[in-house]
């Protein structure tokens, strides 16, 4: 799988414990009629129980200049309340720990739960959409983080 390139996201969701983020890369957009997203979550993660509990997420579409964020909700080592660094973070929607820095942040509300394997899938429906300054995403290939390149032709189906 390490061809297929992916979206970087920090999902962010207020757990019993602690606030949580992980970075996910499964991110996709599912449904424009009801907006659904969905995303998949590996069953033995350590936050998989209390991620699959949420009502609401916050994901937060990563930049090309914050390979560090996403590293750093990816570290296993870390302790979720240790990944929180203050400064990156501002209270969002629901009382839900938000990134200040992003892309694109989805508010979303969790709607269905899907067996998928060693993953569960989760299905949620978009309720805010809040922009960050322009840029460009950062896209995860071969085990690395990269820059979108250059256009490489337009689309031509005009659909
Ligand atoms: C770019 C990137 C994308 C990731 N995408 C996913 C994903 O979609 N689902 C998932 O379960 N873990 C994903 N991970 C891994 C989790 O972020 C990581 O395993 C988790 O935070 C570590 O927690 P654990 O030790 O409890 O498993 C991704 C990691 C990176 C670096």
């Amino acid at each position: 799988m390490r061809h297929v390139p992916t979206v970087v996201t920090v999902v962010m969701f207020d757990a019993d414990q602690a606030p949580c983020g992980v970075t996910i890369g499964s991110f996709v957009s599912l449904s424009l009629d009801p907006p659904l997203v969905c995303f998949n979550i590996k069953k033995d993660s350590t936050i998989h129980d209390e991620l699959i509990k949420a009502q609401h997420y916050l994901i937060h579409v990563l930049r090309e200049d914050q390979a560090a964020v996403s590293d750093r909700f990816a570290d296993p080592n870390l302790s979720t309340r240790d990944q929180l660094i203050p400064e990156w973070i501002e209270e969002g929607p629901h009382g839900i720990p938000a990134l200040r820095e992003h892309l694109v942040r989805f508010d979303c509300r969790r709607t269905q739960l899907h067996d998928g394997g060693d993953h569960t899938i989760i299905l949620a429906c978009l309720e805010g959409i809040e922009e960050g300054k322009p840029s460009r995403p950062v896209v995860y290939h071969q085990r690395a983080y990269h820059a979108v390149g250059e256009q490489v032709a337009d689309r031509s189906t005009g659909i």
